[in-house]
Protein backbone atom coordinates (compact mmCIF):
# COMPACT_ATOMS: atom_id res chain seq x y z
CA UNK A 1 0.00 0.00 0.00
CA UNK A 2 1.33 3.35 -0.97
CA UNK A 3 1.13 6.38 0.82
CA UNK A 4 1.97 9.88 1.77
CA UNK A 5 3.83 10.36 5.23
CA UNK A 6 2.98 13.68 5.83
CA UNK A 7 4.11 13.64 9.57
CA UNK A 8 6.35 11.07 10.42
CA UNK A 9 5.81 9.52 14.37
CA UNK A 10 8.12 11.16 16.77
CA UNK A 11 10.79 8.96 17.81
CA UNK A 12 10.99 7.92 21.71
CA UNK A 13 14.14 8.78 23.97
CA UNK A 14 15.92 5.84 23.25
CA UNK A 15 15.81 6.22 19.50
CA UNK A 16 14.18 4.96 15.93
CA UNK A 17 14.75 0.84 17.10
CA UNK A 18 15.07 -0.74 20.39
CA UNK A 19 15.30 -4.62 20.89
CA UNK A 20 15.16 -6.92 24.12
CA UNK A 21 16.98 -10.25 24.51
CA UNK A 22 14.66 -13.00 25.91
CA UNK A 23 15.13 -16.49 25.95
CA UNK A 24 12.44 -18.29 23.84
CA UNK A 25 11.71 -21.78 23.04
CA UNK A 26 10.47 -22.96 20.21
CA UNK A 27 8.11 -26.00 19.87
CA UNK A 28 7.63 -28.07 17.24
CA UNK A 29 4.13 -30.08 17.14
CA UNK A 30 4.88 -33.56 15.38
CA UNK A 31 1.23 -35.03 16.43
CA UNK A 32 -0.97 -32.21 14.57
CA UNK A 33 -3.48 -33.71 16.48
CA UNK A 34 -6.23 -30.47 16.19
CA UNK A 35 -8.04 -31.48 18.71
CA UNK A 36 -9.51 -27.78 19.95
CA UNK A 37 -12.43 -27.53 17.35
CA UNK A 38 -13.56 -24.34 19.03
CA UNK A 39 -10.09 -23.09 18.08
CA UNK A 40 -10.24 -24.25 14.61
CA UNK A 41 -13.59 -22.84 14.20
CA UNK A 42 -12.56 -19.33 15.20
CA UNK A 43 -9.18 -20.00 12.95
CA UNK A 44 -11.54 -21.04 10.05
CA UNK A 45 -13.51 -17.47 11.36
CA UNK A 46 -10.31 -15.40 10.74
CA UNK A 47 -9.44 -16.44 7.67
CA UNK A 48 -12.87 -15.55 5.82
CA UNK A 49 -13.19 -12.67 7.56
CA UNK A 50 -9.73 -11.10 6.48
CA UNK A 51 -9.67 -7.84 5.01
CA UNK A 52 -7.37 -5.80 3.12
CA UNK A 53 -6.11 -1.85 4.26
CA UNK A 54 -6.74 -1.11 0.94
CA UNK A 55 -10.37 -1.60 1.14
CA UNK A 56 -10.84 1.18 3.72
CA UNK A 57 -11.63 4.58 1.32
CA UNK A 58 -8.98 6.41 1.91
CA UNK A 59 -10.51 9.17 -0.09
CA UNK A 60 -12.69 10.31 2.83
CA UNK A 61 -11.27 13.98 3.74
CA UNK A 62 -10.68 13.97 7.37
CA UNK A 63 -10.79 17.91 8.51
CA UNK A 64 -10.24 16.97 12.33
CA UNK A 65 -9.90 20.76 13.59
CA UNK A 66 -13.31 21.92 12.09
CA UNK A 67 -14.63 18.14 13.23
CA UNK A 68 -13.18 19.72 17.12
CA UNK A 69 -14.20 23.23 16.12
CA UNK A 70 -17.99 22.04 15.76
CA UNK A 71 -17.67 20.60 19.03
CA UNK A 72 -16.62 23.00 20.58
CA UNK A 73 -19.57 25.44 19.31
CA UNK A 74 -22.40 22.22 20.10
CA UNK A 75 -21.28 22.77 23.59
CA UNK A 76 -18.91 20.39 24.31
CA UNK A 77 -17.32 23.80 25.85
CA UNK A 78 -19.58 23.76 28.84
CA UNK A 79 -19.73 20.03 29.36
CA UNK A 80 -15.90 20.01 29.55
CA UNK A 81 -15.56 22.78 31.76
CA UNK A 82 -19.04 22.56 33.79
CA UNK A 83 -18.88 19.15 34.48
CA UNK A 84 -14.93 17.59 34.03
CA UNK A 85 -14.20 20.84 36.02
CA UNK A 86 -10.72 21.08 34.72
CA UNK A 87 -8.03 22.76 36.88
CA UNK A 88 -8.25 26.03 34.42
CA UNK A 89 -11.31 27.12 33.00
CA UNK A 90 -10.75 26.17 29.18
CA UNK A 91 -11.33 28.99 26.17
CA UNK A 92 -11.93 27.74 22.54
CA UNK A 93 -8.62 27.56 22.01
CA UNK A 94 -7.97 25.22 24.46
CA UNK A 95 -10.78 22.91 24.07
CA UNK A 96 -9.86 22.30 20.44
CA UNK A 97 -5.94 21.69 21.28
CA UNK A 98 -7.20 18.94 23.96
CA UNK A 99 -9.12 17.16 21.69
CA UNK A 100 -6.72 16.97 18.59
CA UNK A 101 -3.76 16.24 21.27
CA UNK A 102 -5.82 13.34 23.25
CA UNK A 103 -7.49 11.91 19.90
CA UNK A 104 -4.14 11.59 18.26
CA UNK A 105 -2.52 10.67 21.88
CA UNK A 106 -5.01 7.54 21.89
CA UNK A 107 -4.53 6.58 18.20
CA UNK A 108 -1.22 6.50 18.37
CA UNK A 109 -0.93 4.24 21.64
CA UNK A 110 -3.44 2.24 19.52
CA UNK A 111 -1.16 2.04 16.69
CA UNK A 112 2.15 1.44 19.49
CA UNK A 113 0.09 -1.71 20.65
CA UNK A 114 -0.42 -2.83 17.06
CA UNK A 115 3.05 -3.54 17.04
CA UNK A 116 3.42 -5.18 20.36
CA UNK A 117 0.91 -7.82 19.32
CA UNK A 118 2.21 -8.14 16.29
CA UNK A 119 5.49 -9.68 17.83
CA UNK A 120 4.06 -11.13 20.69
CA UNK A 121 1.49 -13.46 18.27
CA UNK A 122 4.79 -13.79 16.56
CA UNK A 123 6.38 -15.33 19.20
CA UNK A 124 3.14 -17.39 20.44
CA UNK A 125 3.41 -18.88 16.85
CA UNK A 126 6.83 -20.64 17.90
CA UNK A 127 6.12 -21.46 21.23
CA UNK A 128 2.67 -22.42 22.11
CA UNK A 129 2.99 -26.37 21.93
CA UNK A 130 -0.45 -27.15 19.54
CA UNK A 131 -0.33 -26.74 16.15
CA UNK A 132 -3.82 -25.33 16.06
CA UNK A 133 -3.13 -22.51 18.21
CA UNK A 134 0.06 -21.94 16.03
CA UNK A 135 -2.34 -21.80 12.95
CA UNK A 136 -4.55 -19.36 14.72
CA UNK A 137 -1.81 -16.97 15.93
CA UNK A 138 -0.17 -16.98 12.31
CA UNK A 139 -3.35 -15.54 11.25
CA UNK A 140 -3.48 -13.41 14.01
CA UNK A 141 0.28 -12.00 13.03
CA UNK A 142 -1.31 -10.67 9.44
CA UNK A 143 -4.17 -9.37 11.48
CA UNK A 144 -1.55 -7.14 13.39
CA UNK A 145 0.24 -6.36 10.69
CA UNK A 146 -3.32 -4.72 8.80
CA UNK A 147 -4.11 -2.87 11.84
CA UNK A 148 -0.47 -1.39 12.48
CA UNK A 149 -0.81 -0.18 8.85
CA UNK A 150 -4.28 1.28 8.72
CA UNK A 151 -3.56 3.01 11.94
CA UNK A 152 -0.26 4.28 10.69
CA UNK A 153 -1.73 5.44 7.74
CA UNK A 154 -4.58 7.08 9.03
CA UNK A 155 -2.36 8.98 11.96
CA UNK A 156 0.65 9.92 9.27
CA UNK A 157 -1.28 10.69 6.10
CA UNK A 158 -4.57 11.56 7.75
CA UNK A 159 -4.64 13.03 10.78
CA UNK A 160 -1.29 15.09 10.82
CA UNK A 161 -0.71 14.79 14.59
CA UNK A 162 0.92 11.66 16.41
CA UNK A 163 2.56 10.55 19.79
CA UNK A 164 5.83 7.90 20.44
CA UNK A 165 4.80 4.94 22.42
CA UNK A 166 4.09 5.79 26.02
CA UNK A 167 6.65 4.31 28.43
CA UNK A 168 4.08 2.43 30.25
CA UNK A 169 2.99 0.60 27.36
CA UNK A 170 6.49 0.14 26.31
CA UNK A 171 7.13 -1.06 29.34
CA UNK A 172 4.57 -3.76 29.37
CA UNK A 173 5.16 -4.55 26.01
CA UNK A 174 8.84 -5.35 26.40
CA UNK A 175 7.56 -7.74 29.72
CA UNK A 176 5.56 -9.76 27.75
CA UNK A 177 8.03 -9.70 24.65
CA UNK A 178 10.80 -10.75 27.20
CA UNK A 179 8.29 -13.41 29.04
CA UNK A 180 9.62 -17.08 28.18
CA UNK A 181 6.18 -18.39 29.32
CA UNK A 182 3.73 -18.53 26.59
CA UNK A 183 0.69 -18.24 28.91
CA UNK A 184 2.04 -15.34 30.16
CA UNK A 185 2.61 -13.88 26.42
CA UNK A 186 -1.12 -14.81 25.89
CA UNK A 187 -2.54 -13.36 29.15
CA UNK A 188 -0.54 -10.10 28.70
CA UNK A 189 -0.96 -9.28 25.37
CA UNK A 190 -4.63 -11.33 24.25
CA UNK A 191 -6.62 -10.80 27.76
CA UNK A 192 -4.96 -7.87 28.97
CA UNK A 193 -3.53 -5.38 26.09
CA UNK A 194 -6.36 -6.83 23.48
CA UNK A 195 -8.76 -6.73 26.14
CA UNK A 196 -7.92 -3.08 26.91
CA UNK A 197 -8.10 -2.31 23.82
CA UNK A 198 -11.67 -3.78 22.81
CA UNK A 199 -13.00 -1.70 25.32
CA UNK A 200 -10.86 1.56 24.67
CA UNK A 201 -12.15 1.42 20.49
CA UNK A 202 -15.97 1.25 21.60
CA UNK A 203 -15.49 4.37 23.50
CA UNK A 204 -12.91 6.17 20.42
CA UNK A 205 -15.79 4.79 18.33
CA UNK A 206 -18.60 6.86 20.51
CA UNK A 207 -16.40 9.74 20.48
CA UNK A 208 -15.71 9.85 16.58
CA UNK A 209 -19.10 9.20 15.64
CA UNK A 210 -18.57 12.29 13.04
CA UNK A 211 -15.61 10.85 11.49
CA UNK A 212 -16.49 8.46 8.78
CA UNK A 213 -13.22 7.20 7.78
CA UNK A 214 -12.05 5.97 11.81
CA UNK A 215 -15.68 4.59 12.23
CA UNK A 216 -14.66 2.34 9.38
CA UNK A 217 -10.82 1.44 10.54
CA UNK A 218 -12.10 0.84 13.76
CA UNK A 219 -14.66 -1.20 13.28
CA UNK A 220 -13.06 -3.28 10.78
CA UNK A 221 -10.43 -3.96 13.44
CA UNK A 222 -12.70 -4.39 16.93
CA UNK A 223 -14.09 -7.42 15.06
CA UNK A 224 -10.89 -8.73 14.34
CA UNK A 225 -9.90 -7.85 18.35
CA UNK A 226 -12.59 -9.91 19.29
CA UNK A 227 -11.43 -13.04 17.99
CA UNK A 228 -8.45 -12.21 19.40
CA UNK A 229 -9.21 -12.24 23.00
CA UNK A 230 -11.50 -15.06 21.90
CA UNK A 231 -8.83 -16.62 21.79
CA UNK A 232 -6.97 -16.02 24.57
CA UNK A 233 -9.66 -17.10 26.61
CA UNK A 234 -9.99 -20.69 24.27
CA UNK A 235 -6.18 -21.08 24.56
CA UNK A 236 -5.86 -20.34 28.77
CA UNK A 237 -9.05 -22.05 29.05
CA UNK A 238 -8.54 -25.00 31.66
CA UNK A 239 -4.96 -24.24 32.18
CA UNK A 240 -4.99 -22.48 35.35
CA UNK A 241 -7.81 -24.26 36.99
CA UNK A 242 -6.17 -27.37 36.79
CA UNK A 243 -2.28 -28.45 36.71
CA UNK A 244 -0.93 -25.06 37.81
CA UNK A 245 1.39 -25.18 41.39
CA UNK A 246 0.27 -22.61 43.93
CA UNK A 247 3.65 -20.84 43.22
CA UNK A 248 3.17 -21.01 39.05
CA UNK A 249 -0.11 -19.16 40.17
CA UNK A 250 1.13 -16.70 42.24
CA UNK A 251 3.62 -15.47 39.20
CA UNK A 252 0.49 -15.30 37.22
CA UNK A 253 -0.96 -13.31 39.78
CA UNK A 254 1.73 -11.19 40.12
CA UNK A 255 1.81 -10.85 36.15
CA UNK A 256 -1.47 -9.45 36.30
CA UNK A 257 -1.45 -7.13 39.06
CA UNK A 258 1.83 -5.39 37.14
CA UNK A 259 0.06 -5.17 34.07
CA UNK A 260 -2.94 -3.51 35.47
CA UNK A 261 -0.90 -0.79 36.99
CA UNK A 262 0.83 -0.49 33.37
CA UNK A 263 -2.28 -0.43 31.65
CA UNK A 264 -3.39 1.93 34.07
CA UNK A 265 -0.72 4.27 33.61
CA UNK A 266 -0.79 3.96 30.41
CA UNK A 267 -4.49 5.56 30.01
CA UNK A 268 -3.05 8.83 31.71
CA UNK A 269 -2.50 11.75 28.55
CA UNK A 270 0.21 12.94 30.73
CA UNK A 271 2.40 13.60 27.29
CA UNK A 272 -0.22 15.54 25.87
CA UNK A 273 -0.05 17.98 29.12
CA UNK A 274 3.60 18.27 28.72
CA UNK A 275 3.40 19.11 24.85
CA UNK A 276 1.02 21.54 25.13
CA UNK A 277 2.77 22.90 27.53
CA UNK A 278 0.37 22.42 30.34
CA UNK A 279 1.50 21.85 34.50
CA UNK A 280 1.51 18.25 34.12
CA UNK A 281 1.57 17.33 37.45
CA UNK A 282 -1.74 19.73 38.15
CA UNK A 283 -3.21 18.23 34.79
CA UNK A 284 -2.22 14.52 35.74
CA UNK A 285 -3.34 14.83 39.56
CA UNK A 286 -6.91 16.52 38.00
CA UNK A 287 -7.59 13.60 35.38
CA UNK A 288 -6.60 10.78 38.44
CA UNK A 289 -9.04 12.77 40.28
CA UNK A 290 -11.80 13.64 38.21
CA UNK A 291 -14.83 11.21 37.73
CA UNK A 292 -15.32 10.87 34.48
CA UNK A 293 -11.68 10.06 33.83
CA UNK A 294 -11.98 7.81 36.98
CA UNK A 295 -14.95 6.20 35.34
CA UNK A 296 -13.34 5.99 31.42
CA UNK A 297 -10.40 4.11 33.03
CA UNK A 298 -12.50 1.66 34.84
CA UNK A 299 -14.50 0.69 31.84
CA UNK A 300 -11.60 -0.01 29.75
CA UNK A 301 -11.10 -3.20 32.19
CA UNK A 302 -14.95 -4.02 31.32
CA UNK A 303 -13.96 -7.08 29.18
CA UNK A 304 -10.81 -7.92 30.93
CA UNK A 305 -12.64 -8.97 34.73
CA UNK A 306 -14.99 -11.30 33.13
CA UNK A 307 -12.09 -13.38 31.21
CA UNK A 308 -9.97 -13.22 34.26
CA UNK A 309 -12.93 -14.94 35.95
CA UNK A 310 -13.19 -17.10 33.17
CA UNK A 311 -9.68 -18.10 33.24
CA UNK A 312 -10.38 -18.98 37.13
CA UNK A 313 -7.47 -15.62 37.87
CA UNK A 314 -10.22 -13.66 39.78
CA UNK A 315 -7.94 -15.23 42.84
CA UNK A 316 -8.05 -13.81 46.25
CA UNK A 317 -5.03 -11.79 45.45
CA UNK A 318 -5.96 -10.42 42.27
CA UNK A 319 -9.71 -9.85 43.79
CA UNK A 320 -7.76 -7.68 46.49
CA UNK A 321 -5.96 -6.01 43.98
CA UNK A 322 -8.74 -5.58 41.92
CA UNK A 323 -11.02 -4.54 44.54
CA UNK A 324 -9.02 -1.24 45.27
CA UNK A 325 -9.42 -0.31 41.85
CA UNK A 326 -13.15 -1.03 41.70
CA UNK A 327 -13.22 -2.85 39.17
CA UNK A 328 -15.46 -6.17 40.22
CA UNK A 329 -18.14 -4.33 39.05
CA UNK A 330 -17.12 -6.07 35.78
CA UNK A 331 -17.19 -9.81 37.00
CA UNK A 332 -20.74 -10.55 36.26
CA UNK A 333 -20.49 -8.70 33.09
CA UNK A 334 -20.22 -11.34 29.80
CA UNK A 335 -17.11 -13.03 28.67
CA UNK A 336 -15.72 -12.88 25.57
CA UNK A 337 -16.91 -16.71 25.00
CA UNK A 338 -20.22 -16.06 26.15
CA UNK A 339 -20.24 -12.03 23.98
CA UNK A 340 -17.39 -12.12 21.46
CA UNK A 341 -18.11 -8.28 20.60
CA UNK A 342 -18.24 -5.64 23.49
CA UNK A 343 -20.85 -3.18 23.83
CA UNK A 344 -19.95 0.09 24.93
CA UNK A 345 -20.43 -0.11 28.99
CA UNK A 346 -23.76 1.28 30.04
CA UNK A 347 -22.49 3.93 32.24
CA UNK A 348 -20.43 5.38 29.47
CA UNK A 349 -23.91 5.21 27.13
CA UNK A 350 -25.62 7.14 29.52
CA UNK A 351 -22.48 9.72 30.45
CA UNK A 352 -22.89 10.74 26.77
CA UNK A 353 -26.78 10.73 26.49
CA UNK A 354 -26.62 13.10 29.71
CA UNK A 355 -23.90 15.37 27.64
CA UNK A 356 -26.09 15.13 24.60
CA UNK A 357 -29.49 16.06 26.40
CA UNK A 358 -27.57 18.95 28.29
CA UNK A 359 -26.34 20.19 25.05
CA UNK A 360 -29.75 20.00 23.49
CA UNK A 361 -31.54 21.45 26.06
CA UNK A 362 -28.39 24.59 26.34
CA UNK A 363 -29.09 24.60 22.36
CA UNK A 364 -32.72 25.14 23.18
CA UNK A 365 -33.06 28.28 25.65
CA UNK A 366 -30.30 29.57 23.68
CA UNK A 367 -32.67 29.96 20.25
CA UNK A 368 -35.70 30.80 22.59
FE1 LIG B 1 -4.74 -5.61 16.55
FE1 LIG C 1 -5.27 -8.18 18.09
Amino acid sequence: MDYTQTNPIPMPPGGAFSSVRGTLETVFDWQYELRKKNLLSLYEKGKTLAWNASDVDWSIDVDIERLAHSRVQNGLGKIMNDVLQPPVKLGDEELMKMQLHTNAFMLSQFLHGEQGALLATAKIVQNVPWEEAKFYAANQVSDEARHVEVYHRYLTEKLGLSYEVHPSLGRLLDDIILDPRWDVTFLGMQILVEGLALAAFGVLRMQMADEPLIQDIVGRVMADESRHVGFGVIALENIYRHGMSAAELREREDFIISATELLRERLLVTPVFERLGWDADVWTRWSIDTPFMRGFRQMTFSKIVPNLKRLGLLTPRVRDAYEKLDLLKYEHMKDSVEEPEAPPPHELVELLMQFIQSSATEGAAAAS
